[in-house]
């Protein structure tokens, strides 16, 4: 059995399956997909899920001609858009900004209420001191649940925070045949089982990390994972497999 077919069975079968109707990708139906923030992550998982057969919105960047020039690059799935028409369009949002870019480009997307919201954020300061931009560092919080809080009613997921830009600008998501693991959390069930399946579909194997607390932990992993990356001197070359048995 290969990894996409172990996924398959371990990820319940969910209404939106149902809802969502059109050409089918490697693991489920086309979703429409806002990205909030389409820089170097926001960009990248946005090209990988359209070029899979998902319909994107590209939208929040200083720079207009970068959100054409990301949708052209797409395909016929991709476009370029305000944030408010990729929120308002879509099912799934990622908001993949600078946490001090974060009550902008909610500011902009206006409301949220009832869609899948999922998070990359980490926060990491440029410089790789470890420290998060704008929290304290005693986690009884993390950028996750602080967003959860500024849009009560979305379905907030945390996901994708533990992998580098690099990773997903690349050609391909495999390490010598091998597809890095992708940890996810958040409170809502059906939320989690969505974004599982667009795991998959950007090659990583979703590893189920539990409720919205655990990204206290994950926002952590991800300032370790980054470190140890560059002190190594492996970065970018370098990807977190949770092995199983
Ligand atoms: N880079 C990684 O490897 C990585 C990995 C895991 C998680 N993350 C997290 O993902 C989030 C996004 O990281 P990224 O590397 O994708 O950042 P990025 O390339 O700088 O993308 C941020 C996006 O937000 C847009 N934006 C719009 N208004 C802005 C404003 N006023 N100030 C700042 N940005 C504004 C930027 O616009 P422009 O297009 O005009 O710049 C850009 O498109 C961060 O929280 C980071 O911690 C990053």
């Amino acid at each position: 059995m290969d990894d996409f077919a172990e996924i398959l069975l371990t990820v319940p079968k969910l209404t939106y399956v149902r809802r969502f109707s059109g050409v089918m990708t490697k693991t489920g139906g086309i979703m429409k997909i806002g990205i909030i923030g389409s820089g170097n992550m926001g960009g990248s998982l946005g090209k990988i899920w359209a070029r899979k057969g998902h319909e994107v919105v590209f939208s929040f960047s200083q720079d207009p001609s970068k959100l054409d020039a990301l949708a052209q690059s797409g395909g016929s799935g991709a476009r370029a858009g305000t944030p408010r028409q990729a929120a308002e369009e879509s099912e799934v949002v990622l908001i993949s900004v600078w946490p001090p870019a974060l009550p902008q480009a909610l500011a902009a997307a206006g409301p949220l209420t009832g869609k899948i919201v999922i998070t990359c954020m980490s926060g990491l300061k440029p410089d790789f001191t470890g420290q998060t931009v704008g929290l304290p560092t005693d986690r009884t919080s993390s950028l996750a649940e602080e967003l959860a809080g500024l849009i009560p009613g979305a379905r907030v997921v945390e996901a994708f925070n533990i992998t580098f830009a690099e990773t997903l600008a690349s050609d391909s998501r495999s390490f010598g045949g091998e597809h890095p693991s992708i940890f996810y959390c958040g409170d809502d069930a059906e939320a989690k089982a969505v974004v599982a399946r667009l795991i998959a579909d950007a090659d990583y194997q979703p590893v189920d990390a539990g409720g919205i607390r655990t990204a206290r932990s994950l926002e952590t992993l991800a300032s370790a994972w980054v470190q140890f990356a560059v002190v190594s001197g492996l970065f970018p070359d370098l990807a977190l497999k949770a092995l199983r048995r």
